[in-house]
């Protein structure tokens, strides 16, 4: 099925539809260091984040021609969820590699950098 003609309000952050792959480097105080592998796909859902373990986000900042840089306005979580306060998330695309980082506050957690990750294109957006 073809895909619906993308927003005009969502041609700024254009350059991260597609799949990406590579790896990345985390840590959480419960956890400590940790590395991991990751592929990662943006598809056009809209402006809201939800999360399969009860985390929805909502999230403002800026975007330039190769950057995004927001922070949740709003966290919302289920029953269940992990009381999350506060997340960051800047993306930023340096030829064919997209650099992200991720900064989590939870309920007695200041705010901590939780992820960081270096991904290449897996696939051009046209193949998807
Ligand atoms: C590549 C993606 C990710 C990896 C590999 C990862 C990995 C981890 C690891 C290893 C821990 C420590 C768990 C423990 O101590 O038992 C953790 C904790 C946590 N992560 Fe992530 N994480 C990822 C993405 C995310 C994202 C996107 C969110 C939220 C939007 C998130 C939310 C959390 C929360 C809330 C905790 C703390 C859980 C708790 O203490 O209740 N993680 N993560």
């Amino acid at each position: 099925m073809d895909e619906p003609a993308l927003h005009p309000d969502l041609e700024p952050i254009a350059f991260l539809l597609g799949t990406w792959a590579g790896e990345g480097e985390g840590d959480w105080p419960s956890s400590g260091p940790f590395r991991y592998g990751e592929e990662m796909s943006f598809e056009q859902v809209g402006v809201v984040l939800a999360h399969p373990l009860g985390i929805v986000e909502v999230a403002e900042g800026s975007v330039s021609a190769n950057a995004i840089d927001v922070a949740s306005t709003a966290v919302a979580i289920t029953g269940t969820g992990s009381p999350v306060t506060e997340l960051r998330r800047r993306f930023e695309l340096e030829g064919n590699v997209l650099r992200y980082e991720l900064e989590m506050a939870m309920r007695e957690v200041p705010l901590t950098r939780h992820l960081k990750g270096e991904l290449k294109r897996a696939m051009p957006a046209e193949e998807r």
